[in-house]
């Protein structure tokens, strides 16, 4: 009988210990959709400072550290897309997971366009950095189009 007892103790524990960690892999995956929601949050933001400057012709120089910043917020943004994170609260496709190279060509393909927008910036010339702007929302938009579901 004291076996027994304990056996389903131990069980007990067991399944205890399961859900725990389910509950952990959960947690952890709306983590991660919410980090890369925020991080392009602040892509978007950084975005719109760009265009403020174009806007008001001001000095595209300070365009040079917004650049930069999109860059940095992209080479953390494709690590955010575990296994398992497709489920949850995400507008991100199933063909992020299924295409993970096209995904990271996207992301590199958005990469490169930063590198012209810095370039561009450092010249001081807002005409490029104007056209620059132009191609790194079209490289948002590449990758929208294959891997992010349409607002609605
Ligand atoms: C490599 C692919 C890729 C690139 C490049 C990319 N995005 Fe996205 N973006 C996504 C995916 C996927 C989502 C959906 C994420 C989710 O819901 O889990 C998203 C979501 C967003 C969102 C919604 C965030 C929220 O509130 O949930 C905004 C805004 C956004 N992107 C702006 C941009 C801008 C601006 C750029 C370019 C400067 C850009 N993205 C470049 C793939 C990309």
């Amino acid at each position: 009988m004291k076996k027994q007892t304990l056996m389903v103790a131990v069980i007990g524990a067991l399944v205890a210990g399961a859900m725990v960690g389910g509950t952990t892999i959960a947690l952890a995956q709306a983590d991660v959709i919410k980090q890369r929601q925020d991080n392009r949050k602040e892509t978007a933001a950084t975005m719109r400072s760009i265009k403020g400057v174009i806007d008001a012709k001001g000095d595209v120089k300070a365009v040079v550290a917004s650049a930069a910043k999109l860059k940095q917020l992209e080479l953390a943004f494709d690590k955010l897309f575990p296994a398992g994170s497709d489920k949850g609260e995400t507008k991100a496709l199933p063909a992020v997971w299924s295409d993970m190279a096209g995904f990271q060509a996207a992301s590199k393909n958005a990469d490169a366009a930063y590198d012209k927008l810095a370039a561009a910036a450092g010249s001081g010339d807002l005409a490029a950095v104007t056209a620059a702007f132009g191609d790194t929302g079209k490289a948002c938009g590449a990758c929208h189009d294959k891997f992010r579901a349409k607002a609605n």
